[in-house]
């Protein structure tokens, strides 16, 4: 039970001074705060769940029937700080009639750019100059025309058309495909929802927006086959699980670039590796890789020397995460108060 009765919120980790006094100020509420900064404990969840009218985290393993049923009929909301809920068992919270806010939006800017950032990065072999550099190998390397080259960004005189692909197409997808229009590129492949059609007509009003030549939804042969630089932008989850496979990789160009910014799932992280150690594509820029964190240097994609690793950093620029930590606080608060969310996921 709370002191004097006020409603328990459980809070997962301590979300700085930009965010916490809108908890703290909170004299009607019980705040209990994991009190480290690292992951909080699953016991130390569970022994303070029960009760509770709200939890909000970065969660320390999956939001399952066991914390739902542990929290008891009391629980109203669970607030995560993330865009992503594959953490979370939808159908699990529905039945129990708990509400779920979520962050999206306030982080599409910051995934945009480190998107950009990466298919540069990747593209302009920038993990094996940086080696050189450090490894004070430059001065071996007396100038070349063609050493370090790599495919270019923008369209030139020699390839003047430059095609953009990607599989998921919501907003963070077209935040980056807005930076890339500037860069010079021409053409934009996309996958949809195999539940809805394919529309010429938005389409054309895509290429319209964007200024391309072409706007073109495919399925993921074409995506494949036809990209120069493409993003993985879709959701994770069993439909995605995968679907960058041997098969898939294969059919890419030989001088295509691939970037993950979404969920590790989606890639099979051994047939990437393959496929840059065979030359099956030129390079890949990773922000999520599948069973992270658990990712170290003997990993078969740190070790590729065309594959940029990044330790999922895709939201970590300070404004992005102060946003994010303001909305999950205000999702809860408006959770437990029964009132609308800034962003709650339809259950
Ligand atoms: C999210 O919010 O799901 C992101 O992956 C965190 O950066």
């Amino acid at each position: 039970m709370s002191p004097g009765n006020r409603p328990k919120v459980v809070i997962c980790r301590d979300m700085g001074p930009d965010v916490m006094p809108l908890l703290m100020e909170r004299t009607d509420l019980d705040v209990v705060l994991w009190p480290e900064n690292r992951t909080c404990d699953r016991a130390w969840l569970m022994e303070n769940l029960p009760g509770a009218v709200g939890v909000l985290g970065m969660f320390p393993s999956q939001v399952n029937s066991e914390i739902i049923e542990k929290a008891g009929p009391s629980l109203k909301v669970v607030s995560t700080m993330s865009v992503g809920y594959e953490h979370i068992d939808l159908p699990v919270l529905a039945k129990a009639g708990v509400r779920l806010g979520y962050t999206p939006d306030v982080l599409t800017d910051a995934v945009a750019d480190l998107s950009v950032m990466l298919a540069l990065m990747a593209g302009r072999n920038v993990g094996e100059t940086l080696e050189v550099v450090k490894n004070s190998q430059w001065p071996k390397f007396t100038w070349s025309p063609f050493s370090f080259c790599g495919p270019q960004l923008s369209a030139t005189e020699r390839s003047p058309t430059r095609t953009v692909g990607f599989l998921g197409f919501g907003r963070i997808a077209q935040a980056t495909l807005a930076r890339l229009v500037p860069f010079g590129i021409t053409h934009c492949l996309y996958t949809g929802n195999p539940s809805s059609q394919a529309d010429p007509t938005l389409d054309q009003s895509l290429a319209e927006k964007f200024k391309l030549k072409g706007v073109r939804r495919v399925d993921n042969d074409t995506l494949a086959r036809e990209s120069d630089i493409l993003f993985i932008l879709a959701p994770g989850g069993p439909k995605t699980y995968h679907v960058v496979n041997e098969e898939f990789l294969k059919k890419m160009k030989k001088t295509s670039v691939l970037v993950n910014t979404s969920r590790g799932t989606l890639v099979d992280s051994n047939a990437l590796a393959k496929a840059l150690k065979e030359g099956w594509l030129w390079g890949a820029g990773l922000d999520v890789v599948e069973g992270e964190p658990n990712v170290t240097a003997d990993h078969p994609l740190v070790k590729e020397p065309r594959c940029i690793v990044l330790p999922h950093i895709g939201s970590a620029t300070l404004d992005t995460r102060v946003g994010m930590a303001t909305l999950a606080v205000k999702n809860l608060l408006a959770g437990i108060a029964g009132e609308t969310m800034g962003a709650e996921l339809d259950l």
